[in-house]
């Protein structure tokens, strides 16, 4: 496409996304848009055709932007623009070596994240999945006294770990219940976030040990990959239940099943798995104890609108060369 006889940046846009960002980019009239308008995934080899000679790629979660697709993209791609707040998605020292900008889009989903964390949590707590299944099918005999008993969360202690913004709106949230005290972990103490919900920095053994309920809302780096493992389970107490919202690879899930199968754990519940989609014949699929949901944390219309809009946003910035909205720093 050309406007007044100059060549526009060319942007390829790797999903069908919601309709606030597409908006923007049209209205800019500043790139030449291509899109793979479908609500599943592009293919690889689609994928590396496509981003020949681009100078932005507008990418979701799915896409694992990596040396391969950087060198077939070429020394012409300016920005990488990722709807999502992760980008462990992103190969970071292969963008930084070639110059490459990179937008992602933090702050939007917080709330929708933690509220949904709060959902997972008490469906898993209270065992409203298996419920709702014994009563469909026939299951619900009469009332009883020690049937479908879960554990409440007023007098319990909170472990979060990775303390964000997701895990202190998760405990502001939390914390009506009646929650007696909450406690994290984090490669460093986070003092200021930490101060607003009265939150105590402890070691990861003492998070596991303490915990009723630990929350894992840490971000996917090499630190963090597979620190939910046997140890950390072993660790925590019998009626302990855990909830991943964060990334699948942060658990060992070999590790999480042995820890539920055996009742080493009470429960957890999954937002997040790997791989996604978690094949349905995959062992953790059996276990009544384990919610598993298909990775919708930030799955509100007006959240999903608010995190296309700002990743076009950083797209464009990005690519006449003014501060992203919110870059990530390289
Ligand atoms: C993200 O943005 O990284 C979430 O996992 C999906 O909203």
């Amino acid at each position: 496409m050309k406007a007044s006889g100059k060549h526009l940046p060319k942007v390829y846009v790797t999903r069908r996304i919601p309709p606030d960002g597409m908006k923007i980019l049209r209205q800019s009239g500043c790139c030449d848009i291509e899109q793979w308008d479908s609500d599943d995934p592009v293919p690889r080899s689609e994928l590396l055709k496509k981003v020949v000679g681009i100078q932005g790629l507008y990418c979701l979660l799915t896409e694992k932007i990596d040396k391969e697709l950087l060198d077939a993209a070429g020394p012409s791609l300016k920005v990488v623009s990722t709807m999502s707040v992760g980008y462990d998605h992103l190969s970071l020292d292969e963008i930084k070596k070639r110059g490459i900008r990179v937008g992602f889009t933090p702050d939007v989903l917080t709330e929708a994240v933690a509220e949904l964390t709060v959902a997972l949590l008490l469906a898993t707590s209270r065992r409203l999945i298996e419920a709702v299944d014994e009563a469909r099918s026939g299951g619900w005999g009469t009332w009883k006294p020690l049937w479908m008993c879960g554990s409440g969360l007023s007098g319990s202690t909170i472990g979060i770990l990775g303390m964000g913004r997701i895990g202190e709106a998760i405990a502001h949230r939390l914390k009506p219940f009646g929650v007696s005290k909450f406690i994290y972990n984090d490669i460093a103490p986070r003092h200021e976030l930490a101060q607003k919900i009265s939150a105590e920095y402890v070691s990861l053994l003492e998070l596991a040990k303490q915990s009723d309920f630990l929350l894992v809302c840490c971000a996917l780096t090499p630190e963090t990959h597979g620190i939910c493992n046997k140890q950390l389970f072993s660790n925590m107490k019998s009626s302990a239940i855990f909830i991943n919202t964060s990334r699948g690879a942060v658990v060992n899930q070999e590790d999480l099943y042995q820890a539920l199968a055996s009742n080493q754990i009470a429960a957890a519940g999954l937002d997040v798995t790997v791989p996604e989609p978690l094949p349905t014949d995959h062992p953790l699929f059996t276990l009544k104890n384990c919610v598993i949901l298909p990775h919708i944390a930030s799955a509100t219309v007006e959240t999903r609108n608010a995190m296309a809009a700002l990743a076009a946003n950083n797209l464009l910035a990005g690519l006449k060369g003014e501060p992203m909205p919110k870059e990530v720093p390289l």
